[in-house]
């Protein structure tokens, strides 16, 4: 296990720090940040300090060739205010298989899970206790090297930065592009590694959305542009004929620890899920006729927010419209109750699912 130094200034600057009263996501960071360095095939002990400016050479490989990956997932505050994590051991997983994809350095999962325990435990009282609310967490793994040629850097550094959050989205009515010219990932690619490359691909999309008045991107496969994979940053759910659908895993769709518990929270409610192929093609017919009644977006930052239509462009570019029948999403409100519920300890977890943070 790696050791752990706390930079004496740290209580100060918790001391002075004031949880914000708006917080949105992302907006705002927790006082301190933890860091190690990777150098010579190993690792330094963490330090946490306070939350501030780091000082890298613009020569480091990261700002070049991208090499770069991260994480995210949410510190709960239960009724009787005990800090709690969700399913922590299934990001330090995913750290470990993006780590492997980009060429970089495998932090221990133990050592993982420690960073995020040492830093919950420290902001303790920086996790907002309104329901919905959280300690978001943000481990990165950044290539540091600054030499330039084209290969995996030789040093490293992780990072756990902090942000006290509430809602991803502020707007209620969400309209989608189903994006037809550009792919988010390829099959052999990123697309399953947690890697900023991913989301850099997916901003000239998001960019054409909202010029078209709309907020996100409906991701189709590399291959035959028509089957369904990934909704911007998230996964994507839609209700027929009162079974909940979603595309099938696959090299290029990210594995969402929240799709994974939607699933079994899901069957859990006896509620028929089925894990497939979709046709985005099928699935307009399948909304147009409501035998497709809602829909909705699923991951860490966005827990689960319902989707209002999806829009396609005629050939002249203008929106054509396919509204959810349901736009409020009642079976996906029911679903966020009980998975908010089980991730705020207030009910009983009868997945195991549910931590305290401890170190
Ligand atoms: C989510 O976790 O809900 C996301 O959309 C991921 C993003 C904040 C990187």
């Amino acid at each position: 296990m790696l050791n752990y130094i706390i930079n004496p200034d740290c209580t100060s600057a918790l001391k002075s720090y004031e949880l914000p009263k708006n917080l949105g996501f992302g907006e705002h960071f927790a006082p301190l940040m933890l860091s190690a360095k990777f150098k010579d095939n190993a690792w330094s002990s963490f330090l946490v300090e306070p939350f501030g400016p780091i000082s890298l050479l613009p020569s480091a490989k990261v700002f070049h060739y991208a090499q770069e990956i991260f994480e995210g997932l949410k510190v709960y505050k239960s009724p009787s205010k005990e800090a709690l994590l969700f399913r922590p051991e299934q990001n330090a997983k995913r750290f470990k298989k993006s780590a492997e994809r980009l060429a970089m350095p495998i932090l221990d999962e133990k050592d993982f899970l420690f960073s995020l325990n040492l830093m919950a435990s420290l902001l303790s009282d920086v996790i907002p206790e309104t329901s919905g609310q959280s300690l978001y967490l943000r481990p990165i793994m950044i290539a540091t090297d600054t030499i330039m040629s084209v290969r995996p850097s030789t040093e490293f550094l992780y990072m756990v930065l902090a942000s006290p959050c509430g809602d991803y989205f502020s707007s209620q009515d969400i309209g989608v592009l189903i994006e037809r010219d550009e792919i988010r990932a390829s099959s052999k690619g990123l697309g399953s590694s947690k890697t900023g490359a991913n989301y850099a691909a997916s901003l000239h999309s998001y960019k054409k959305a909202k010029d078209l008045g709309l907020s996100q991107t409906l991701w189709l496969d590399s291959k035959e542009n028509k089957y369904i994979e990934e909704l911007s940053g998230m996964n994507f759910f839609a209700l027929i004929n009162n079974e909940l659908h979603t595309p099938l895993l696959n090299d290029s769709i990210l594995e969402g620890v929240t799709r994974e518990a939607i699933i079994k929270i899901s069957r859990h409610l006896k509620i028929k899920v089925v894990e497939r192929k979709m046709d985005i093609g099928e699935l307009i017919e399948q909304i147009k006729d409501q035998r497709c009644s809602e829909a909705f977006a699923c991951g860490t930052a966005a827990v689960i927010t319902p989707l209002a239509f999806l829009s396609d462009l005629d050939e002249k570019g203008r929106r054509i419209d396919y509204e959810f029948r349901d736009k409020n999403c009642p079976l996906g409100s029911k679903i966020k109750d009980y998975l908010l519920a089980l991730q705020e300890g207030r009910i009983s977890d009868e997945f195991g699912w549910v931590s305290k943070v401890s170190l």
